[in-house]
């Protein structure tokens, strides 16, 4: 039985064939491949495009889909072996996730890192501990990566690219308030690897660096996918003739838990924030985000409702990739 965990358990061609999938799903498919069958939606943090799709999903493929929020109107759970669970947690995942496949086709998990300690949270334990107990399909919905949105990404920038091998793509850091999750921007680099384009990380020092584990996860990828892997902290060096700007921003990892020491230093990056003068720069680059956005803090009105900007395509291909996604782990003998 096969896991939606991450792309990298996956090969270029199968996720090719979902994102075609995808497609024909987009251009009026249509499919009872989840007829009589149910699906968990367990979100630990808030969602709108993802729970919506889901949801959404399932119910056009004949579905149905029960969402779960573990700590508000589910039970908080545990997911530590051997652990004395004298805490707030009610209930073990080796339990919940038994229970849960007993009703359930597939068992679907958005748990964020804590925020706390990275070594911690880089082991990813909630999802790996569902897909240990479970006896059916689960499916990342974004933890320390997001590879639904992967999916809906890549179908968006063959959309506007046609074959996106060799095209410089940059993965550009922006500034945010708070220190947010780096899954997105670590699913940025898998999948532009897997997929054979010519990759710039910018972001303002070393200390913005993603885990090592995902930078060398996309140098062997473009080792095998044609394509090229760099890091850059110069803005005019990495906008200069790029084809697509994708933009996020996240917590600098060495201030894990310590985020009052990295506010002054995020401070002075304000000037990352997406904006035209940027943009003119590229190779009539094409530009998204995977949203939720702060207008005018990560990107400027001008560029969000600019014709190269295809975030609004990109969240809407997270209900055709889904849909895919769902009937293949169904479908698994
Ligand atoms: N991009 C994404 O996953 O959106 P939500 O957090 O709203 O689900």
């Amino acid at each position: 039985m096969q896991h939606f965990l991450s792309t990298t358990d996956w090969s270029q061609s199968e996720l090719q064939e979902m994102i075609d999938h995808a497609r024909q799903f987009k251009n009026g498919l249509t499919s009872d491949a989840l007829k009589n069958k149910s699906i968990a939606l367990l979100f630990f943090n808030p969602s709108l495009r993802t729970r919506t799709s889901f949801e959404i999903g399932a119910w056009q493929m004949g579905g149905h889909a029960v969402v779960l929020e573990p700590g508000k109107s589910a039970w908080p759970l545990e997911f530590e072996l051997g652990t004395t669970m004298d805490k707030t947690a009610e209930e073990h995942v080796s339990e919940a996730a038994q229970v849960l496949s007993r009703y359930c086709d597939l068992i679907c998990i958005r748990a964020f890192p804590k925020f706390e300690n990275w070594q911690d949270d880089r082991k990813d334990q909630m999802i790996k501990a569902f897909a240990k107990y479970s006896t059916v399909p689960v499916i990342n919905m974004e933890t320390i990566t997001h590879p639904c949105q992967e999916l809906a990404h890549m179908m968006a920038v063959q959309n506007r690219l046609g074959d996106q091998k060799k095209k410089k793509y940059v993965l550009t850091w922006t500034y945010h308030p708070k220190p947010l999750n780096t899954a997105v921007a670590n699913s940025s680099l898998l999948i532009a690897s897997k997929f054979g384009m010519d990759i710039t990380l910018l972001c303002p020092t070393d200390e913005y660096l993603l885990d090592k584990r995902y930078m060398d996860i996309a140098k062997q990828q473009v080792e095998t996918s044609g394509g090229s892997f760099n890091v850059s902290h110069d803005i005019e060096e990495a906008y200069s003739d790029a084809d697509v700007v994708y933009a996020k921003s996240w917590g600098a990892l060495p201030y894990f838990g310590h985020w009052e020491q990295e506010k002054p230093i995020r401070d002075q990056y304000k000037h990352f924030i997406v904006d035209q003068q940027k943009m003119s720069m590229t190779n009539n680059g094409i530009f998204s985000h995977c949203l939720p956005l702060r207008r005018n803090i990560k990107a400027t009105d001008e560029v969000m409702d600019a014709d190269y900007c295809f975030a609004i395509d990109e969240a809407e291909n997270r209900l055709h990739v889904q849909k895919a996604l769902m009937s293949r782990l169904i479908n698994q003998s």
